[in-house]
């Protein structure tokens, strides 16, 4: 791209420096990142679809180093994702402040049944501490993507999102009015404000518009090429917050698919939001997807990159694709591999990096009590293939070389066919890789039993248990690395592993026809009695313990493999 000498020799100092921040900057799927500076520290927000608490909020003082400190929606009032499907829920928040006080726009999709015709409204929620939020305000505008801007000159607040022209042809744009936040009525004109840079036709998704202002511009980031690999950042700037909007003479500012750079592992760059330091210097957080063989099991993860400023325009990375080896910043290197994590249950609330599907409005599982460590599920009639809330905790993979152990509990007498637990590697209701006990088919007994689920082939195998309990010290894992997932068992946290089956990774990173997934893989413990109540005989189930191992993570600047 457009470069100058003096850049390139800026950039490879960065690079040959001792410091350095790498990418991803959040592992594991957070798509959609809005950032915002409070004072030394940085806060941000992503999408979560349709996982429960809703909305992570996390929080550095590094940029390097993030740790989870809120969720926007914690109560069914907020979010009511009652039977929302996979790549549907809460999407794309934008982190702003108004008057003082911090907001957050976001938007949620029932569903995207196509004779249902359901298309998102927006709505803000608000806190003072961006840890406990108010009940939504729902705005008058459908779309996508809205975001809140106040122009520090007038005090105005523009309500800025992505929405169709009409709903006839529905050609998208990014739509704007001022708003009163309080109401949200539009309390001025609601217009077309820019198009991006690419063709405009009904197939465009000029998307996630973050507003800015800096000296004398008004700025108006945008993502554009729809969510795939042609996803990218292009940007335009203006004396008002109304336009009319200049584009960018670099644009895309952000965008890995260009130059020929389409085989490099890091892709679908986007969605960026851009911000300064308290030393003046300027980043973009963004979303991108690291693409192992042509898939993404991790899904879209948070990357964040350095910007430079050349006549009022951002320059990314100097201008040059984002690396994986690349590491850039006046901070110390996140540790790699990663301590492991390793959660006994034995708190009396459940580790908040723990989701679960949907909303959950019945009681799905308990902590042990009496000091004893563990948590025990609730059973009810859904399992991880259903549209529901199963009973089901799930953690987010946060690498792409790990292992996830889990630990039962012990039972006092066995379960019979369809009564089951276990774990799973998740990517969504139509896809998830499971490990787990449950009464043997066609044979009496108990069997731990793999079931692959890759499109529309299933494939079941079975082990017999030998013991007509769970015993204490069974261990169900998954082996993940970048290319393939791998279940097994042992007796003991630390006992030999007998791997049963292997499924290539590009299972966990596929939406079938006319379905989306936009979300990366998850790690879940999951109780079910298969469509049927969970019988008052049946045993107390549950798990006393989960290790995550981290592996050494060398993935490769380009996808070769
Ligand atoms: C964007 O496209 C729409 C629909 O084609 C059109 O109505 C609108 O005027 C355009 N907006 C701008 C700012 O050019
Ligand atoms: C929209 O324009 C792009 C780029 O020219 C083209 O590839 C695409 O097929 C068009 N879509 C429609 C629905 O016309
Ligand atoms: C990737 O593509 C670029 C641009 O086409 C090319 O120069 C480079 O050799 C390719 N690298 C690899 C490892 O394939
Ligand atoms: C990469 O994916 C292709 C299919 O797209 C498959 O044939 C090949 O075996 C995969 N490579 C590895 C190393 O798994
Ligand atoms: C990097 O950070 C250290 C410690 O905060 C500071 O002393 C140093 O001046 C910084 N260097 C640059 C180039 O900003
Ligand atoms: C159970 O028996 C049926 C009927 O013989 C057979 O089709 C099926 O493959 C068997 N399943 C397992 C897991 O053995
Ligand atoms: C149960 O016993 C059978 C026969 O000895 C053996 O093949 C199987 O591996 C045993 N199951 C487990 C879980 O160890
Ligand atoms: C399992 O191995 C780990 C690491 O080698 C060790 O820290 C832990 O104490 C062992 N656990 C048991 C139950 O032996
Ligand atoms: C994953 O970790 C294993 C065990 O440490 C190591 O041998 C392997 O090279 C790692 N794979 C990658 C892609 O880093």
């Amino acid at each position: 791209m457009r470069l100058l000498l003096g850049q390139v020799i800026l950039i490879q100092l960065w690079v040959l420096s001792a410091f350095g921040i790498k990418n991803p900057i959040i592992p594991g799927w957070n798509p959609d990142p809005s950032i915002i500076r409070a004072g030394d520290e940085y806060f941000l927000a992503t999408s979560s679809f349709e996982y429960w608490p809703s909305t992570p909020i996390y929080k550095s003082k590094d940029l390097a180093n993030w740790e989870l400190y809120s969720h926007a929606f914690t109560r069914p009032s907020q979010a009511q994702l009652y039977g929302v499907p996979t790549g549907a829920g809460t999407w794309a928040p934008t982190l702003s402040l108004v008057n003082g006080k911090y907001y957050m726009a976001t938007m949620t999709r029932w569903t995207y049944d196509p004779v249902a015709r359901v298309w998102p409204r927006v709505m803000w929620v608000s806190s003072h501490d961006l840890k406990t939020w108010s009940d939504p305000i729902w705005g008058d505008a459908w779309g996508i993507d809205p975001s809140l801007f106040q122009d520090p000159a007038t005090e105005k607040v523009y309500l800025n999102l992505m929405a169709p022209n009409n709903n006839i042809d529905r050609i998208w744009g990014i739509y704007q009015c001022e708003v009163d936040v309080d109401s949200g009525r539009c309390v001025g004109e609601y217009r077309p404000l820019w198009n991006g840079t690419l063709p405009h036709n009904s197939s465009a998704r000029p998307e996630g518009p973050k507003m800015f202002k800096r000296d004398q511009w008004y700025y108006l980031l945008i993502a554009e090429g729809g969510t795939d690999d042609l996803h990218r950042a292009s940007i335009a700037r203006s004396t008002s917050p109304e336009g009319p909007w200049e584009a960018a003479p670099n644009n895309p500012i952000l965008f890995n698919g260009a130059y020929g750079y389409d085989n490099l592992t890091v892709q679908s760059t986007g969605h960026a939001t851009l911000f300064d330091t308290p030393q003046g210097e300027s980043y973009v957080a963004f979303l991108a997807r690291r693409k192992i063989n042509g898939s993404s099991p991790l899904g879209r993860e948070t990357f964040l990159s350095p910007v430079q400023w050349k006549n009022g325009w951002p320059i990314v990375n100097g201008g040059e694709p984002i690396r994986l080896s690349q590491s850039f910043g006046n901070t110390t290197d996140q540790l790699s591999p990663r301590n492991a994590f390793t959660d006994s249950f034995d708190r009396a609330n459940l580790d908040p990096s723990w989701y679960q599907l949907r909303v959950p409005y019945t009681q799905n599982f308990m902590m042990k009590e009496d000091g004893a460590n563990g948590i025990i599920f609730k059973p009810n009639v859904f399992g991880l293939s259903d549209r529901d809330t199963p009973a089901a905790i799930l953690r987010k993979q946060t690498s792409l070389n790990m292992t996830f152990s889990a630990q039962l509990l012990p039972t006092k007498s066995g379960l019979g066919y369809g009564e089951t637990v276990g774990i799973s590697a998740y990517l969504s209701e139509l896809q998830h890789q499971d490990i787990a006990v449950s009464g043997c088919v066609n044979s009496t007994g108990m069997c731990i039993f793999t079931r692959l689920m890759m499109n529309s082939i299933t494939e079941y195998n079975q082990v017999k248990l030998n013991s007509s309990t769970i015993p204490s010290d069974l261990t169900l894992h998954i082996r993940a690395q970048p290319l393939s997932y791998t279940l097994g068992y042992s007796f003991g946290m630390n006992g030999t592993i007998d791997w049963m089956q292997e499924v290539s990774s590009s299972w966990l990173a596929f939406a079938p026809t006319n379905w989306f997934v936009f979300e990366g893989a998850s790690f879940a413990l999951f109780a079910t009695g298969t469509g049927q109540p969970w019988p008052p005989h049946a045993p107390e189930v549950g798990f006393s313990r989960v290790t995550e191992t981290f592996y050494e993570e060398n993935i490769p600047d380009y996808d070769k493999w």
